[in-house]
């Protein structure tokens, strides 16, 4: 199976996180997420422990919350002692909710409005990742205002093509995020920042891109960081107290990607680090990271019911489900891969090859195509797996469809942490 906490069980029905799938659909209705809450908290203490281990307890994994971004997963968050990335008022807002303390917020994105730079500061966000030059100017003036000096990073493009799909490849220089080493602006940039009165820069951020397997990634992206670190050290005698070295792990969605030991890897990248900062006479930074994916994809999968079974004779068989793009857009923009079960029939035959198709009016709706599983019929429950990571997050009500609710699973409870829309809420904001 492509992660641990999928099974059979002895009714021959998919088991997720210990449950019976067939049974929650049956209970939950669908189309329907699941969360194996153990296995978020799992995923973060990889991180939290393989970090302190490597760089000291000083270094901190900020969960990348763009990834599923839900009152419950920050709650789970403070608990297990992750800092966040937040990219949005969206984002901090649901934050505040669930009582997360904003001074272990990072707060990114390429174009913060002056509505979002004072609804931080307003709620004591504690870093700002400085995008460009007119975000800069923005803060100072609004941190003038408040009369406080606030905390930042400067994200840095670092100039590394990762090899993963274009719209998540963020490292390059010609990238819609940060200021490029190779172009001179990252440096301009630090000149600004140090002349600003209300701001004071604690180091740098990058990240490189996502779904990346590459185990050198980030032993290239940590080098390329350091000697521009020392750089400044040496050009402008500025010490930089903090490296966020972002995310991108990747995870595996089929039988066929590989399996990463985040553990080893931040091990290697931790011996890499070190040897670079002894090497060019540098205190070794507070190391962050901001792993997204790697903590809630595994822990996610989507059951939906069967509707329309439909052959085309020479061409192919199409099964039409009761969600779709809607819920998990991924195919339709990166053409990515999933695992699909037909839930009920665990032990039947799989020689039924079709695609599996939303319930838009868009022929581009499609989880995924030329999967191989038991011939399904009406109301048989279809799984997608390792759905955790931006499905939720990036799920729409186009064609006015309703957004599925969220069930988490944990020690053999299931609980809703976010209920199913209902058609009013669909209609909530028409005037
Ligand atoms: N930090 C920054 C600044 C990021 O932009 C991202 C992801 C992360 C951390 C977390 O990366 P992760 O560990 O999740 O790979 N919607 C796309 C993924 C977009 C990723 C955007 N940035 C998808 O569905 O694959």
């Amino acid at each position: 199976m492509v992660c641990e906490n999928i099974n059979v069980n002895e009714k021959g029905n998919l088991a997720f996180a210990g449950f019976d799938t067939a049974e929650l659909a049956a209970k939950h209705g669908t189309p329907l997420y699941l969360m194996d809450e153990d296995r978020i908290r799992h995923n973060c203490r990889i991180y939290l422990k393989a970090m302190a281990e490597a760089f000291g307890t000083e270094a901190q994994p900020l969960y990348a919350s763009k990834a599923a971004s839900f009152k419950r997963m920050y709650e789970i968050m403070k608990e297990e002692g992750m800092g966040i990335d937040v990219v949005s008022s969206g984002e901090i807002f649901t934050a505040l909710k669930a009582g997360f303390d904003l001074k272990n917020a990072y707060f990114h994105s390429n174009n913060k409005t002056d509505w979002d730079i004072a609804y931080a500061i307003e709620n004591g966000i504690g870093y700002f990742v400085v995008d460009n030059s007119e975000e800069l100017y923005a803060i100072n003036e609004a941190a003038a205002k408040a009369g406080i000096v606030q905390d930042i990073l400067l994200r840095i493009t670092p100039g590394i093509d990762t090899h993963t799909y274009e719209a998540v490849n963020t490292g390059k220089v010609d990238s819609k995020f940060g200021s490029a080493i190779a172009t001179g602006q990252a440096e301009d940039m630090v000149r600004l920042t140090l002349s600003y009165e209300h701001i004071r820069l604690c180091g740098f951020h990058c990240h490189i891109g996502s779904q990346v397997f590459d185990s050198d990634t980030f032993l290239r992206g940590s080098d390329i960081m350091l000697d521009f670190i020392a750089d400044m050290k040496s050009k402008l005698d500025f010490v930089t107290q903090q490296l966020d070295l972002g995310g991108g792990y990747g995870v595996r969605y089929v039988e066929s990607d590989p399996t990463i030991d985040i553990a080893a890897n931040i091990a290697q990248v931790a011996a890499n680090v070190k040897a670079k900062c002894h090497c060019l006479g540098l205190d070794i930074p507070k190391i962050l990271m901001e792993p997204g994916r790697s903590i809630v994809a595994d822990a996610g999968m989507t059951l939906y019911t069967v509707g329309t079974v439909k052959t085309i004779p020479g061409y192919k068989n199409y099964v039409s489900i009761d969600g779709g793009m809607t819920d998990n857009p991924r195919f339709a923009l990166y053409g990515s891969a999933y695992t699909v079960f037909v839930a009920n029939k665990m032990n039947e035959t799989a020689d039924f090859v079709c695609s599996l198709v939303g319930r838009c009016c868009e022929s581009g709706d499609i989880i995924q195509e030329n999967i191989t599983i038991p011939r399904p019929v009406r109301g048989d429950i279809a799984a997608v797996c390792t759905t955790g990571a931006y499905n939720y997050s990036m799920a729409s009500n186009y064609n006015r469809i309703a957004r599925p609710p969220i069930v988490m699973l944990s020690g053999g409870r299931d609980y809703v942490a976010v209920k199913r829309e209902s058609l009013e809420d669909i209609a909530a904001n028409d005037i």
